[in-house]
């Protein structure tokens, strides 16, 4: 018997990177997913090649996201995971940042995850139960300078995991992933810049001695969703290659950053 097992899954962002590996994982593992992304073609492509679903919506607009999860819940017979895990962010000193892009950092990363929990949550609870995750991140509990938004959003994702958490026990089990250093899309423009040697410095401060994987990642997010974490609810579970028992995970990257931009 495969983990996930007759669960049905919704996954947003899940048109690229972490998420996308988790709808495959959690395909592989038995469930059917909706894949939900603000881009269509990834939401599309991925959704093809795991025989599932695909919604074009962004996180930050709720009847549009609330309508989705009804039709996928009309369409998969009920829901019983979902995975909160868009997100994303820019890197700027304080009050460099215009307050426009602040509130778009804070709208996706916080907004969208509520956005996710009000919408599913009834669904949830009308199918019998189940299990949610969120994306995190080490931002939000070893953040670094240029990340304030960012860093925020993420810490405010944990504790609405653990409110969620006490409001939905025992019927949904509430949890949270805080990923270190993957690469995937959002991170590789800087991992691959050539002459400032960020795959290095982040290797080197990672005892595991490598950057993570979305599969690295995806493995855990299916873990907090199957039966073999029945007992696991309120948690953020860190997933860094150990990264974080030295300090920030991307301590120094907004000077990187600043010195990339003043070369240009
Ligand atoms: N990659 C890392 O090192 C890392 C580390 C910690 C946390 N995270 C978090 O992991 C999550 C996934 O990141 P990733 O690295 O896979 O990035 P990614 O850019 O590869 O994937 C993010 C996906 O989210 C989608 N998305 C963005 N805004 C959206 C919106 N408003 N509505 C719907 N979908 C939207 C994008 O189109 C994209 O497909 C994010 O929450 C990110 O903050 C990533």
């Amino acid at each position: 018997m495969a983990l996930l097992d007759g669960h049905r899954a919704v996954v947003t962002g899940g048109g690229s990177g972490i998420g996308a590996e988790t709808c495959r994982r959690m395909a592989a593992e038995g469930a059917q997913v909706a894949v939900l992304d603000v881009n269509a073609e990834h939401a599309d492509a991925v959704a093809k090649e795991i025989d599932g679903l695909s919604y074009t919506v962004d996180v930050t607009d709720f009847d549009a996201l609330s309508a989705a999860m009804l039709d996928a819940s009309d369409r998969m017979h009920g829901l019983s995971l979902l995975f909160n895990n868009a997100g994303g962010s820019t890197l700027s000193p304080i009050h460099d940042y215009d307050v426009s892009e602040w509130r778009r950092i804070v709208e996706l990363n916080l907004t969208g995850v509520f956005h996710g929990f009000k919408a599913a949550a009834p669904i949830i609870l009308a199918s019998g139960g189940g299990a949610i995750v969120s994306t995190a991140s080490i931002s939000g509990t070893r953040p670094a300078a240029g990340e304030a938004p960012y860093a925020a959003a993420k810490a405010a994702v944990v504790a609405l995991t653990a409110s969620a958490a006490l409001e939905y026990a025992p019927t949904i089990r509430v949890n949270a992933v805080s990923p270190g250093m993957i690469r995937t899309p959002l991170t590789e423009l800087l991992l691959d810049q050539r002459g400032i040697g960020l795959e290095e410095q982040q290797r080197a401060k990672t005892p595991l001695d490598r950057i993570g994987t979305p599969a690295d990642i995806a493995d855990v997010v299916v873990f907090l969703c199957s039966d073999l974490a029945r007992f696991v609810t309120g948690q953020n579970l860190v997933a860094d290659g150990g990264m974080t028992l030295h300090g920030s995970g991307i301590d120094g990257v907004l000077d990187v950053v600043t010195e990339l931009l003043s070369q240009r």
